[in-house]
């Protein structure tokens, strides 16, 4: 059975923490028109995240991982951020101890005002050498289809983090770290399948956290949270911080 606690709870328990720590997936991004990966509209060609997010598909055709990639470009570079990733950067700016865990690579919260996050997955607006491993910034939308490196030619990749890549253990430190810590958890718009991600709110949750969760669909561990509230980011989020 779901939890029954309401959005009135939730909204006291925010307004009284000093630690609060932030879990968000696609779905606060999808209120600003970016496809989720697992909802119908983020299949491309039919392909399926997990069939082109991965070391191995880049390697067999590099070619064809950047046209996805170029696809998602192409959408993201039209979206802004939207009430959710707003109620967010209120939420960090009147919290003593605040941290954003976000899996998503949009750059939505960054353009919106956040500054105290992860971007545990990468960032799509980065590239990374796989020869010489340098990381910048590139905002080409087309990129070029086999992208090179500036310094040593080699091929770039997307920075991004893929099925069967680790996390940088920086950010996984950091995201524990706040997720062990924090008083209240807030997780938005996730299915909770992708890991290490998925093990944040159970984590919270055993670390002795008040974990409350904003999705269309319930995640695998919804009933073990304190409060599971359905809906849309971008309506349930300004309401519980305004
Ligand atoms: P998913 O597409 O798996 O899940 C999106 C979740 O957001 C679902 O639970 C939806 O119910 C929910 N949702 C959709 N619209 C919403 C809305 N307007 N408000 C609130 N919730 C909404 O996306 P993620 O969980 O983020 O990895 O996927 C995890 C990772 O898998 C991604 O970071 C990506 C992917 O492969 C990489 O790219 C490395």
């Amino acid at each position: 059975m779901q939890p029954q606690v309401g959005i009135q709870e939730v909204r006291a328990r925010l307004a009284n923490a000093r630690a609060v720590t932030v879990l968000t997936g696609a779905g606060i991004s999808a209120d600003s028109g970016v496809p989720t990966f697992r909802g119908a509209d983020g299949l491309w060609r039919n392909f399926r995240a997990e069939d082109l997010a991965t070391p191995e598909a880049f390697a067999r055709d590099p070619r064809l991982v950047w046209e996805w990639y170029n696809w998602r470009r192409e959408i993201i570079v039209t979206k802004k951020p939207n009430p959710a990733h707003y109620a967010l950067v209120i939420l960090e700016r009147r919290c003593e101890r605040f941290w954003l865990i976000t899996q998503n690579v949009d750059g939505l919260h960054r353009a919106a005002g956040s500054r105290k996050l992860s971007e545990i997955h990468g960032n799509i607006w980065k590239v990374r050498c796989t020869a010489c491993g340098q990381i910048a910034e590139n905002r080409d939308v087309p990129i070029a289809l086999l992208p090179a490196c500036p310094a040593c030619s080699g091929l770039l990749r997307p920075h991004i983090v893929w099925f069967g890549e680790s996390l940088d253990a920086e950010d996984l430190s950091r995201s524990y770290e706040a997720v062990e810590s924090c008083e209240v958890m807030l997780i938005i718009g996730t299915s909770g399948v992708v890991y290490p991600a998925a093990s944040f709110a159970p984590a919270a949750k055993a670390a002795g956290a008040f974990v409350a969760e904003i999705t269309l669909d319930p995640a695998p561990y919804s009933e073990t949270l304190d409060a599971s509230l359905q809906g849309r980011a971008k309506d349930i989020l300004p309401a519980l911080v305004e």
